[in-house]
C-alpha cells in the first residue's frame, strides 16, 4: 500500500528533535511520499533543503501562506520568482484566504492569491489553496482567472457539499481531506461520502490537526494511515482501494 501525504509542514520547529525519524515512521506505515508547503520566505530555506536531504520523498513547495501576508508582501512574493527561477518546485502555496485569524490585509491577501494563481498558471503547477472562513472571497477570484492551466488542491476541505461542487465545477482541483473528517460531529464524513474518491487526495496538514484518536497531539504523516482508514469507512472500500485511487490522483496532479 502507498499513499501520499499532500500536506506537510515537516520542516517546522515541531520536528527539530526527531524529523528523521518521522519520516521512516512514515515510510513504515506505506506513507511514502510527502509534499511540503512553504508558509513565507523564512521558511523557504528549509523546505528546498528538505527536498534535497530527502529526494523521491519530500517534495517542494513555494508560496507565501496568507496568515504571513502583512506590508512587506510585495517584497514576499518577489521573492517567490527568484527561488522558482533557482530551484525545482512541484508546485505553488499554500496561498488563498484566511478570514478567521485576522482581517486587516484582505485586500493584500487577494492580491497574493491573484499573483500567486498567475504564477501556477505560467509555471503550470498545482496551487494549494488556503481557505478558512473565505469561499466566496475565493470563489470569485478563481471564477475570473480560471483557465485550463489552472489546477491545484483544495487543502483541509470542511465545507459543505454545495462548496465541494463548485470546486469540482473547476476541471483542475482536487479536494483535500485531512484528520478533521475523523473528528466527531464535524459532518465532514457525510460530505464526503457524497463526493466521490475520484475527485480525493489525502493530507496530515501536520504538525496541525491530528485524527483522531490522536487528536490534539502533535500530527505526523504516518497517521495518514488513520485518515485513509476513516475514509474507506465512510465509502465501505477497503483502505488498499483508497490508497490506489487518491495515490493515482496526487501522482497525476503533482506530476510525478
Ligand atoms: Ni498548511
Amino acid at each position: 500500500m502507498i499513499l501520499i501525504d499532500t500536506h506537510t509542514h515537516l520542516f517546522l520547529e515541531h520536528f527539530d528533535k526527531d524529523r528523521e525519524e518521522v519520516i521512516k515512521d512514515s515510510i513504515k506505515n506505506g506513507v511514502q511520499k510527502l509534499f511540503i508547503p512553504n508558509i513565507d520566505s523564512s521558511t523557504t530555506k528549509q523546505v528546498v533543503k528538505m527536498g534535497k536531504d530527502y529526494p523521491n520523498i519530500c517534495y517542494p513547495i513555494l508560496g507565501l501562506h496568507p496568515t504571513s501576508v502583512k506590508e512587506n508582501y510585495k517584497k514576499e512574493l518577489e521573492d517567490l520568482e527568484h527561488w522558482l527561477a533557482k530551484e525545482k518546485f512541484y508546485g505553488i502555496g499554500e496561498t488563498g484566504i484566511d478570514l478567521y485569524w485576522d482581517k486587516t490585509f484582505i485586500k493584500e491577501q487577494e492580491e497574493a492569491f491573484r499573483y500567486q494563481i498567475n504564477l501556477a498558471k505560467q509555471t503550470e503547477l498545482p496551487l494549494i489553496i488556503h481557505s478558512r472562513e473565505s469561499f466566496d472571497e475565493i470563489f470569485s477570484i478563481i471564477d475570473e482567472l480560471n483557465d485550463d492551466r489552472l489546477k491545484g488542491i483544495f487543502h483541509s476541505f470542511t465545507g459543505s457539499i454545495e462548496q465541494a461542487e463548485k470546486i469540482l465545477s473547476y476541471k483542475g482541483f482536487k479536494i483535500g481531506i485531512g484528520g478533521i473528517v475523523t473528528f466527531k460531529n464535524s459532518g465532514l464524513a457525510d460530505v464526503v461520502a457524497k463526493i466521490g474518491l475520484e475527485h480525493l487526495v489525502l493530507e496530515t496538514d501536520s504538525p496541525y490537526l491530528a485524527p483522531a484518536p490522536n487528536r490534539g497531539k502533535r500530527n505526523q504523516s504516518s497517521y495518514l494511515t488513520l485518515i485513509a482508514q476513516k475514509i474507506a469507512d465512510v465509502y465501505h472500500v477497503d483502505m488498499e482501494t483508497v490508497a490506489k485511487i487518491t495515490t493515482e490522483n496526487a501522482k497525476k496532479l503533482f506530476q510525478i
